[in-house]
């Protein structure tokens, strides 16, 4: 049987990096986490002091042969940056071997925006994930910031920045964050990551007794 893909979508912070990582271990498959080739572009402009508006298919191609250094790209200009890179087609048309490549051998749990519609479109299973933009900003300031508070125009300013990357992110001509048709649908508001985990699992499974 070819290798089992599973496709994990969804805006910032609903929890896909955590169901991707947790299910990939689950299920002994390896993990990618798509997010990051985006980062590494927007790092490479913004460290060459060029606006990550502007033409990125130059640092996209460099990125090709390139390890992904991991430092430096969970940072709220670069949470930016990513959004603008990925809004050129020429900078997505250059990552997309990599991300095929990467499962095509072993099969992998992938995490990203168009990972159900673009990148592996015949994924065995695929999932999208979100909560509402409050669950998320609390979230992603819970994951950099530990236990201190978001309240107030701080917890409005974070909302407000999530709000603008969704809506970058989905109304992009090329390949723009949608859930694909056959995508399963969870809501992660209110739902512990283990009990996200346990959903996704449950489909897996059902896949695996049909396959
Ligand atoms: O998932 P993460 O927040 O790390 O992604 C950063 C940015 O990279 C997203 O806001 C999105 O613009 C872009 N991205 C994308 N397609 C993917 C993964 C990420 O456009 N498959």
């Amino acid at each position: 049987a070819r290798p089992l893909v599973i496709a994990v979508d969804g805006p910032a912070a609903a929890g896909k990096g955590t169901l991707a990582k947790a299910l990939a271990a689950k299920l002994g498959l390896p993990y990618l986490d798509t997010g990051l080739l985006y980062r590494a572009v927007a790092r490479r402009m913004v460290n060459a002091g060029l606006d990550p508006a502007g033409d990125a298919s130059v640092e996209a191609q460099a990125l090709q042969q390139q390890d992904l250094a991991r430092s430096d790209l969970r940072v709220p200009e670069i949470d930016r940056g990513a959004s603008l890179v990925a809004a050129q087609p020429a900078v997505r048309a250059a990552l997309l071997d990599r991300q095929r490549v990467f499962a095509s051998e072993t099969g992998a749990v992938v995490d990203g925006r168009d990972i159900g519609t673009v990148v592996f479109p015949d994924a065995d299973v695929k999932f999208f994930i979100t909560a509402s933009p409050r669950t998320r900003a609390l979230r992603r300031h819970r994951q950099v910031a530990g236990e201190t508070p978001l309240e107030g125009s701080a917890l409005d300013a974070a909302v407000s920045e999530i709000v603008a990357r969704d809506a970058r992110d989905s109304s992009r001509e090329t390949a723009p964050l949608v859930q694909a048709a056959d995508a399963v649908l969870i809501e992660t508001d209110g739902l512990s990551a283990a009990e996200v985990l346990d959903k996704a699992g449950e489909i897996v499974a059902l896949h695996h007794t049909r396959r």
